[in-house]
């Protein structure tokens, strides 16, 4: 992880320099050219394209990996599949089941989004590793979320339902059950977990995708200095910050990045999450302290920044924020055959 303490260092410098020229103004009333918007973003925001990235609905290994996602099968209990708490219908993530486990105590930390992570260079809110493949072996053992024993009892619980072997037979050509193809499949179903919104083709050249408020709040999200942290193609996700660079995070229970490298120079970095989708994942934050996201946008700039936006600039960010929402891939995510449905508020984390 030493690539990410040099992340952290650069651009927390710059960021309070920055800071310090762009105290007091307040939000220009006149709405930009569409050029110079475009101008602005286009180096450091590359575009998903019209062209469709994700593979065919259909691909065996996906359809394997698809119905790996939505299976309950893949939890000690048999209660919980990936998408009971990445609910793929609900943009990623579950407020509900977010918020109902927090108040009893059994999730730390906020669920985030299972869409538009091919880009990211850090994983989950600590920033523990850089690759989708990585992460998911993990989620399928951690205990926070599918909470299997071990790599064995999954190949064993997968072996034990007839229905798999045919599935894994056509993803790889023979039937053998191994924790590596788990994690193959249930990596290529999310790779394909991808969605274009407004702001990609107000990028690639269509005028009118963004409205002139939110091409005020566009500016504004560079002019504000949000785009040093938030950036890519995610608009997050490449790097550390401390949660609280200039006012203390209030709660201090979750030190972050610091839980993994034991570096003190870490305690509470969390990874800058991705904004894609943003408006309609709330809660917010690694803790879920924010249900809404205007206050969401405002707290966070008083703490990285020091910053206060006032009630007009709050709005046109959030606006700006909304084109960054994308069409779900519906035929992509439609359930197996197989699945239940997700019960979003009545499972436990047990
Ligand atoms: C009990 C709820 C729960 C279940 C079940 C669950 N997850 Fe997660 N997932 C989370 C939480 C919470 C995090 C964030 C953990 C962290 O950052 O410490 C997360 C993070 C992730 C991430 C990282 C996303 C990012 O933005 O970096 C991926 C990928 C992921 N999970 C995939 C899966 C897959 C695949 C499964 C099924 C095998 C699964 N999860 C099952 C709750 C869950
Ligand atoms: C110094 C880097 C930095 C700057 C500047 C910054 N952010 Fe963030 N942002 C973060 C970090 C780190 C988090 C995660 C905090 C946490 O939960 O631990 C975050 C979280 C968020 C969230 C919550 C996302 C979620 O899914 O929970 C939103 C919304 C957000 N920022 C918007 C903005 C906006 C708008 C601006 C500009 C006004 C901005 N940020 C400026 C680092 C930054």
């Amino acid at each position: 992880m030493k690539f990410a303490l040099n992340i952290l260092c650069k651009t927390t410098a710059a960021l309070l320099a920055a800071t310090l020229g762009v105290q007091g103004s307040s939000a220009d009333t006149s709405t930009p050219k569409a050029e110079t918007v475009r101008r602005i973003y286009i180096e450091f925001f590359k575009p998903i394209p019209k062209s469709d990235v994700a593979p065919k609905p259909d691909t065996p290994i996906v359809k394997l990996g698809r119905a790996l996602f939505f299976d309950r099968a893949l939890s000690p209990d048999r209660t919980r599949s990936c998408n009971d708490c990445h609910d793929l219908s609900r943009y990623g993530t579950n407020g509900d089941f977010a918020i109902k486990a927090r108040d009893e105590g059994k999730l730390r930390r906020d669920v985030p989004s299972v869409y538009n992570l091919g880009t990211l260079k850090l994983m989950g809110w600590a920033g523990v590793g850089t690759d989708l493949r990585g992460y998911t072996a993990t989620a399928l053992t951690s205990a926070s979320e599918s909470a299997m024993p071990d790599r064995d009892s999954v190949v064993k619980r997968l072996k034990s339902i007839p229905r798999y072997r045919p599935l894994f037979a056509s993803a790889f050509n023979d039937d053998a059950i191994t924790f590596n193809r788990v994690v193959d499949a249930l990596t290529a179903f999310q790779r394909g977990l991808v969605t274009r919104a407004p702001f990609d083709d107000f990028l690639l050249g269509n005028d009118k995708a963004l409205s002139a408020a939110q091409l005020r709040g566009a500016v504004l999200f560079d002019r504000r200095n949000c785009s040093a942290c938030h950036t890519g193609t995610a608009i997050g996700g490449q790097m550390l910050q401390k949660a609280g660079i200039v006012r203390p995070w209030p709660n201090q229970k979750d030190l972050g990045h610091f839980e993994v490298s034991k570096n003190p120079a870490h305690k509470m970095a969390f990874r800058v999450p991705p904004l894609r989708n943003v408006a309609k994942t709330a809660p917010y934050f690694h803790d879920h302290s924010s249900r809404s996201l205007r206050r969401a946008i405002r707290d966070i700039t008083l703490r990285e920044q020091g910053m206060y936006l006032d009630f007009d600039e709050l709005r046109l960010i959030e606006l700006f924020l909304d084109s960054l929402t994308g069409r779900l891939p519906t035929d992509y995510i439609k359930p197996p055959a197989t699945a239940s449905p997700p019960t979003s508020t009545s499972q436990s984390t047990d």
